[in-house]
């Protein structure tokens, strides 16, 4: 098969962690006979330097010509003014927009070898597996209205909370569906006692779980949810959630796991059909952690949260089971050997840098 990679690294760390995941999925690709070719685009920061705009329309031609986005991280200090005219997040912001990504998968996964790394008691962490589904598209990210202006009696801002029933009932089809793969639990993060959209998104959840009966759907409100999140954390199987409730409750989960440099995130357009045949629709991958300015280009970041996104990238993208696999039993297996860079090496092991663990995880495939 022949997989054809958009490669945005962005800014910060996103050129490290990028580079070594294309190296591995490589060598993935030169174990099972696939040819990968990675064109490269500019996004975010960069971009902005080079061309006033964070996502270029040489970048979209790059994702035109290519089957799957294999981003890294956008923003640094550098465009971070507040009265900025473009920031680096409008790049990923309007690529998930713009190819209708409304799916966020971020699963949180504990590793044995790591549970010392988390702050964590080791205790409340075993057994941790749980998919964090994001709505990517809707909420108070992109609904309308979205402004600031200035009145007589003072400046004025505003974001919206709005969602369509349909833009609902997409995302809780992912969730009941990923639910019934897994260990058949959906659990649904709301505001339910003070959002009218929290009302809407419940009422719906619970309308579409007749169709689900093997799945169990449980209700949580999200400020109860980010203290169970690390509380009971084991119990929990697919969790369910708006925009921005998703945006911090997975930021709050990778804790779990040790470091926010080993979690990988797929946002897709919907689950591809296992049957489908043809092309797949455009999806993007990404490490959920952001562009760490402060240790760009040192050889310390942890490119795992990459090559696992790349892992995902095969999976859902070109539905290449065994390949996804081969590159996860690898992370493993390098974790289990003791190779450990800088973020997660709090219990010993032997460090790394961050294309020395790129090599190892590649060499092991
Ligand atoms: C994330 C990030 C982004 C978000 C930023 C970079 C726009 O925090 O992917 O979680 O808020 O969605
Ligand atoms: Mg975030």
């Amino acid at each position: 098969m022949k997989i054809t990679i958009a490669a945005l690294p962005g800014d910060g760390i996103g050129p490290d962690v990028i580079r070594e995941a294309i190296k591995v999925v490589d060598a993935v690709g030169g174990k099972f006979g696939h040819k990968v070719e990675a064109n490269w685009g500019k996004i975010g920061g960069i971009a902005i330097d080079e061309s006033g705009t964070a996502l270029p329309d040489a970048t979209v031609e790059v994702i035109d010509n290519s089957d799957a986005i294999l981003f890294g991280a956008v923003g640094g200090p550098k465009w971070d003014k507040v009265d900025a005219k473009v920031r680096p997040e409008a790049g990923i912001l309007a690529l998930r927009k713009n190819l209708g990504l409304y799916a966020n998968l971020r699963p949180v996964k504990v590793y044995p070898q790591l549970i010392n790394s988390s702050p964590i008691k080791p205790s409340y962490l075993k057994g941790v597996d749980m998919i964090i589904l994001r709505e990517l598209t809707g909420g108070l990210y992109f609904s309308k209205p979205k402004k600031r202006w200035t009145t007589s009696r003072g400046r004025r801002g505003v974001d919206t909370m709005y969602y369509t029933e349909q833009e609902v009932r997409r995302i809780l089809k992912v969730g009941f569906e990923l639910a019934r793969g897994r260990k058949k639990l959906l659990t649904s993060a709301d505001k339910f006692n003070v959002l009218e959209s929290s009302r809407m998104w419940r009422e719906i959840a619970i309308e579409m779980s007749a169709d689900y009966p093997d799945v169990k759907l449980e209700h949580i409100l999200a400020d109860n949810l980010a203290m169970q999140l690390i509380r009971n954390p084991a119990h929990f199987d697919v969790v369910v959630s708006e925009n921005m409730f998703g945006d911090i409750l997975s930021d709050e989960a990778s804790v779990l796991a040790g470091s926010m440099g080993m979690l990988p995130s797929a946002s897709l357009a919907g689950l591809p059909n296992p049957n489908g045949r043809g092309k797949r629709p455009m999806s993007l991958y990404e490490p959920i952690h952001g562009s760490a300015p402060d240790i760009a280009g040192q050889g310390i970041a942890n490119p795992i949260a990459a090559i696992l996104s790349g892992a995902m990238m095969l999976r859902y993208s070109f539905g290449l089971e065994k390949e996804a696999d081969a590159i996860e039993k690898s992370v493993e297996g390098v974790l289990a050997e003791g190779y450990r860079t800088k973020d997660i090496a709090s219990d010993g092991g032997q460090l790394v840098t961050t294309s020395k663990m790129g090599d190892i995880i590649a060499g092991r495939v």
